[in-house]
């Protein structure tokens, strides 16, 4: 939960600008709604530039001295100030509408780049392989992901409401300050922006380190917090709690003091632009008051100077908020385009053509295969599985098992050898050709925290509530959903903590059912189901199992005794296959297994009464 936020740093730069660069394909979706913001953005702008000229005129109109060169001055004493106001009144109005207007037209833009860059995120995660995920945790993706989509609507923001039109705001005034009166006007107004942008630079990224001290006390708290409630049976087996509350406590107390400091560091950033401001202003007040006197300007002027440079440090007091703001909010996005940045690692092959499937015999042949490059996992596994037979894979724990169903899945690709399912190897077919064939039911169930129906029917999108609960009675399911309040409308909990083991696993088992493939694979789906439902499940799996081509992974042996052949598989080597009779009179570690398993039978018997409940 710790937010790693990098602080700045001098390559950041050119890495930003690349990633913006990467964000404007989204944007440009929409070049019309684009350039009419823009040119909303550009229209207000023009008519806050015109406000002050408008007032200039209005003061001048109204000051006495300009009165007396006109001939009638009555007349002009009543429209022509009427008129100023009038216009001035319209200008404000514009001012507004084409600033509104401009964040109307821009929503579509924002909200379609923020959906189209999270579903392409999304996607990109889906193709990822299993080790990728189960090398990062879940809740740092989605919070990436988040952080992501919610800065590139930030950085858009800031960028078009807030940088762009301050950018084009000061381009008008230079232009009017240099077209009307003397260079130095623009020139201090020039100076008085560079030295306060300067400024707001150089003191914001000195107290970022404060925020981002902070930042990360806040997480430190938090995650105490989250993981003393997550723990909370824990705790209170313990009488922890004191001790989780000091270390949440201690942590908010650094917080505490960062915070304090980063307020006085604030204070300190705004009362310096204060200064900048003051002195930039003044000079030009004194230069504008000397043109009066000296008659090359007139009252009005001074106020249109006046006016125009106060209003142009109005957006540019947000600055230092919207610097840092931004610089996080680069630092989110790089996170997330680094998600997209993943590579594949079980990738289709160009062309890959889509599993054609008829008697469905699946062939390992001098399989190797290692998660990491220090420990090798399998070591050339080769077996049959001939069509419609059952074949059974047993052996001590962390023998390779499951690795072997995941590699017939193509979850991963295998290093050396080769997998095959009817003479067609899995790398050379589509990997959703070869998953539509291929059914699992898993060693470690987890379900949707949605109804059970849901559950089981994610096998098939289609299925009908009658296929459904066939499946749910021929996984020996059916009575005790019926037997819920709720039946099959009852919700399962977060990843089906709701319900037992031996449930879980037997939704697991109906969904396959349901799902009907050619292929199908049990990974000790029966493990944690007491005797009785194991018979009870077996006998229908037996049926189920009958027209098609079955792994079965089996921690009991006494549950694959009828499989038409048996692989004992020791630290990811083949040591013995046969038939139940064949390996006890092999006399190997097959026979040894049984005969362990004979002997512990009964109190095994009574201890898997306990566990499976
Ligand atoms: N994702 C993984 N990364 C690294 N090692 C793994 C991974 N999954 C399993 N292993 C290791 O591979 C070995 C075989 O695992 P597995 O096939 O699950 O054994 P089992 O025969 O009990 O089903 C185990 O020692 C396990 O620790
Ligand atoms: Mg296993």
């Amino acid at each position: 939960m710790m937010i790693d936020r990098p602080t700045a740093d001098p390559h950041s730069d050119r890495k930003d600008f690349n990633n913006i660069k990467r964000l404007l394909p989204y944007v440009w979706d929409f070049k019309g709604r684009v350039i009419l913001a823009l040119s909303c953005l550009i229209l207000s702008k023009v008519a806050i530039v015109g406000m002050p000229l408008l007032l200039k005129e209005i003061v001048d109109a109204l000051d006495g001295k300009q009165l007396l060169a006109v001939d009638s001055p009555e007349k002009v004493m009543l429209t022509l100030p009427l008129l100023f106001l009038l216009a001035y009144g319209v200008l404000r109005l514009m001012a507004s509408l084409f600033n509104e207007l401009r964040d109307v037209i821009f929503a579509r833009v924002r909200y379609h780049a923020m959906r189209s860059i999270s579903k392409r995120v999304l996607n990109h995660l889906y193709s990822l392989s299993l080790s990728y995920h189960l090398d990062r945790k879940t809740g740092g993706i989605t919070r990436d992901l988040e952080r992501g989509t919610n800065s590139l609507s930030s950085i858009l923001n800031y960028l078009v409401f807030n940088i762009f039109p301050t950018a084009a705001e000061f381009i008008f005034v230079a232009i009017i300050l240099l077209g009307k009166y003397q260079p130095h006007f623009a020139l201090i107004t020039f100076s008085t922006v560079i030295i306060y942008i300067v400024f707001t630079f150089l003191v914001s990224n000195w107290r970022m380190h404060y925020r981002h001290e902070m930042n990360q006390h806040e997480s430190q708290a938090n995650t105490y917090a989250v993981d003393g409630m997550l723990n909370y049976e824990t705790v209170k087996y313990f009488t922890n709690e004191a001790y989780e509350l000091n270390q949440y406590d201690n942590t908010l107390n650094k917080w505490e003091r960062a915070a304090v400091k980063s307020q006085a560091s604030m204070s300190l950033l705004n009362f310096g632009q204060g200064i900048i401001i003051t002195i930039g202003v003044t000079l030009m007040m004194v230069f504008a008051a000397q043109g009066v006197v000296d008659g090359n300007m007139t009252i009005g002027d001074l106020v249109l100077v006046n006016v125009m440079m106060l209003q142009l440090f109005i957006p540019l007091g947000l600055l230092g908020i919207i610097y840092r703001s931004l610089k996080y909010s680069l630092a989110d996005m790089d996170m997330m385009l680094k998600l997209l940045d993943t590579r594949q690692e079980v990738k289709d092959i160009e062309n890959a053509k889509v599993l054609q499937v008829s008697e469905s015999v699946i062939r390992f042949d001098n399989v190797c295969f290692d998660y990491n490059k220090d420990r090798k996992i399998l070591e050339m596994v080769s077996f049959d599985i001939p069509s419609g037979q059952k074949v059974a894979v047993v052996g001590p724990s962390g023998a390779g098992k499951s690795t072997l169903a995941r590699l017939l899945f193509r979850f991963y690709d295998v290093d050396s050898g080769s997998i095959s399912i009817d003479g067609q190897n899995i790398n050379s077919v589509t990997q959703t050709s070869l998953r539509d064939n291929v059914g699992i039911v898993p060693q470690d169930t987890v379900l949707f925290n949605y109804t059970i129906e849901h559950n089981i029917r994610y096998a098939n999108l289609d299925a009908s509530e009658t296929e459904i609960q066939q499946a749910a009675k021929h996984a020996n399911i059916h009575d005790f959903i019926d037997s819920l309040p709720d039946g099959y409308q009852t919700v399962v909990g977060e990843r089906g903590l709701k319900l037992s083991g031996g449930e879980k696993q037997r939704i697991a088992i109906a969904r396959v059912i349901l799902k009907n493939p050619r292929i199908l694979v049990f990974d000790e789906a029966t493990s944690s189901l007491d005797s009785h439902s194991e018979q009870l499940i077996l006998e229908s799996l037996k049926e189920v199992a009958e027209k098609h081509t079955t792994l079965v992974i089996a921690h009991r042996l006494s549950t694959i005794i009828d499989a038409d052949n048996i692989i004992v598989l020791d630290k990811g080597k083949v040591v013995e296959q046969g038939t139940h009779q064949q390996l006890l009179e092999l006399d190997g570690l097959y026979a040894h297994l049984w005969q362990l398993q004979q002997e512990e039978e009964s109190a095994a018997a009574e201890e898997e009464e306990g566990a499976a409940i």
